[in-house]
């Protein structure tokens, strides 16, 4: 019996987390807005924004009650007791996932009563998106066989989810009006993410299930049965297309009546899916003997590290992946619009950026990567390249400049829209704050000692979320830094030549500072972890501390030598091309008989002169 109610918990607030998303993603991004605020019927959007949060926050807490319940084996009346919920809620990692849910839940349907902007709803887009794919790392996925893929194919899979089963569900809801707005732009969105809930959902199957062994299983029947239901809505999703791309003279009849059967049958699927994870798969059968290892890092452990083995090692890390992917395919699209328009993308730039991309994926889930959970050493290479070499590709590949010539205008003159929103971004105080030299340095550097001389470290390490917000943290710490210094996309305020080569000395000196503090460490700084893994190779984790320290500074100082010498080529270039504009400026006004730039701008200053003895006269 409460089984079934954790289950249905499950389902009200995973449907009801994806009404909210869905309809946040239309306020933000599918119906037009005036100038950056919402429309009046916008206003009502929002209104199912805040109830379907309340839902989810009253389902939430349900779920928590439920999920205590059935893992105590103890009746409601039991749980409720206030020392055993505090200890559930603060003390187990279950508890405090489902209960930061909860919470963003409530902070959702409280706010989105008083935002009135597209700027404010796309923040609280990104806000629910965490919160609905934070209890991922605790499901029991994550504590299956293949660890990482488990956990990273559930994690896209919800991501996904949101997006398209939340987007048609807001769809049904909207006005007609604001539905034919909405439909063209949500059909594109819809694609991507099908095609990531197919390719997460089967991931996720083959991490959780051994077909041969357990097809007959209830588990598995479910499984197959939402692989069958998934096809038929893909079906629809084909006919949606067909539908719009009869334009002038779209059926928006018939869509409509479409779009309300695909939102009732995407519910009943979500409710099979909420069955799936809150019920055991069956064992996959010939499980590793334990293996500490694959206990706390995930990652069966490898041999010594050769070169060959760091060059070709692999591991995949699904959500980085995810994320890859995603910039990647953005990025083509970009290039793919402009090259359609006739304009020319610098092929540079393309290179560049798949270089960075490349790096990434060697520093998270290829050799590098994966030698990176196993020693310090190899830990301090990865973050060397994922903070200072990759994001040198990815500033130069000038990933904004694309999106802007590329993200698709207002729709009726009025709107900010997409475009406009990323400008406003740009153009925010808070953008001018980080891209201020002095606070892009404190957090690229300043995260280094916060890093490893607390107990951040082995914290993060432990963890796959920790390990993934790291590396995240130091690709994008990497990503500002080298767009202040070097980046060719627009800044919200104009760093002086100078003032970028005093910074980069500073970041020179603080970094050999904390590499020789590093070097010189007598005690381990990483809380245990690698104690943890008993590695059989590098069996001095003091010295392969120390080492890692050597390598930081080594392979630190060479990135930022290669960006002290392209700020000084820019510098050059800057300057003599304004020397040739200067050149250029007088001989036209010379052949055109009139006073060059700088004789205007005496003149200028002469007859302010003459002003200025005028009035005093
Ligand atoms: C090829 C198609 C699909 C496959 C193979 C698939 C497979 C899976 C698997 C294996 C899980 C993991 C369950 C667990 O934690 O044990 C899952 C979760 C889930 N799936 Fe799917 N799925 C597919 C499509 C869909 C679709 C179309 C929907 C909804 C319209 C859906 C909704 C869900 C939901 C709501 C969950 C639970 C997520 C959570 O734990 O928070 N799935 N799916």
């Amino acid at each position: 019996m409460i089984s079934a109610l954790v289950t249905a918990s499950k389902f009200f607030a995973l449907l009801s987390s994806f009404v909210t998303i869905g309809s946040l993603l239309a306020l933000a991004f599918l119906v037009l807005d005036k100038k950056g605020r919402l429309s009046t019927s916008g206003l009502k959007i929002r209104s199912i924004v805040s109830v379907s949060a309340l839902f989810w926050f009253f389902s939430s807490l349900l779920n928590i009650l439920f999920t205590l319940s059935n893992i105590l084996d103890q009746p409601l009346s039991a749980i409720l007791d206030p020392t055993v919920l505090r200890s559930f809620l603060f003390q187990i990692s279950l508890g405090q996932y489902l209960f930061f849910q909860t919470l963003i839940a409530l902070f959702v349907a409280i706010s989105s009563r008083v935002i009135t902007s597209s700027g404010y709803t796309a923040i609280l887009l990104l806000i629910s998106l965490i919160a609905v794919s934070a209890p991922v790392f605790q499901s029991h996925s994550a504590s299956s066989g293949s660890h990482a893929l488990a956990i990273g194919s559930l994690f896209i899979h919800v991501i996904a989810l949101s997006f398209w089963v939340g987007g048609v569900i807001a769809l049904a809801l909207l006005n007609e009006a604001d539905r034919k707005v909405s439909l063209p732009r949500f059909s594109e969105i819809a694609l991507w993410a099908a095609i990531a809930v197919v390719i997460s959902g089967v991931l996720n199957a083959s991490a959780r299930l051994n077909f041969a062994a357990a097809w007959s299983t209830s588990y598995a029947y479910v499984v197959i049965l939402k692989v069958v239901i998934t096809i038929v809505l893909l079906f629809f999703g084909y006919k949606h297309r067909n539908y719009l791309a009869a334009k002038p003279s779209v059926n928006w009849g018939a869509m409509t009546r479409l779009i309300s059967v695909e939102a009732g049958i995407m519910i009943f699927v979500t409710a099979l899916g909420s069955w799936l994870s809150s019920n055991q798969p069956p064992p996959r059968g010939g499980e590793e003997p334990f293996n500490a290892a694959l206990a706390v890092a995930g990652i069966k452990m490898p041999d010594a590290p050769t070169f060959k083995r760091i060059l070709f090692a692999y591991d995949p890390d699904i959500l980085m992946i995810g994320l890859l992917i995603l910039a990647v395919a953005l990025y083509i699209q970009g290039v793919v619009v402009l090259t359609r328009r006739g304009d020319k993308w610098p092929i540079g730039r393309t290179i560049s950026f798949a270089l960075g991309i490349s790096a990434i994926d060697f520093a998270t889930s290829g050799g590098l990567g994966v030698y990176a959970h196993f020693a310090f050493s190899w830990h301090m290479v990865a973050h060397m390249v994922l903070g200072m070499i990759a994001p040198i590709g990815i500033v130069l590949g000038a990933p904004i400049t694309l999106a802007l010539r590329t993200l698709p205008q207002s729709r009726d003159g009025e709107e900010l829209g997409i475009r406009g929103l990323l400008i406003s971004a740009l153009h925010s105080r808070y953008s001018r704050i980080i891209t201020n030299p002095v606070v892009a340095l404190a957090i690229f550097d300043g995260s280094l000692f916060a890093l490893y001389f607390t107990s951040l470290f082995g914290g993060m390490m432990q963890s796959h979320q920790g390990h993934l917000f790291m590396n995240i943290h130091f690709i994008l710490a990497g990503i500002l830094f080298f767009h202040v210094i070097v980046g060719v996309d627009p800044n919200p305020r104009k760093v002086p030549h100078l003032v970028r080569i005093v910074i980069l000395f500073a970041a020179m000196s603080i970094h050999a500072f904390f590499s020789v503090a590093l070097m010189s460490t007598t005690t381990l700084i990483d809380g245990g972890y690698f104690k943890s893994l008993q590695r059989p190779w590098a069996l001095d984790l003091l010295a392969n501390q120390q080492a890692g320290g050597a390598i930081g500074w080594a392979m630190g100082e060479i990135p930022i030598l290669i960006a002290l010498v392209a700020t000084f080529i820019q510098w050059m270039r800057d300057d003599s091309h304004e020397a040739k504009r200067i050149d250029r400026n007088t001989e036209r006004m010379a052949a055109l008989g009139q006073p060059d730039e700088l004789a205007q701008y005496n003149l200028y200053l002469n007859s302010l002169d003459k002003k200025d003895r005028e009035t005093r006269q």
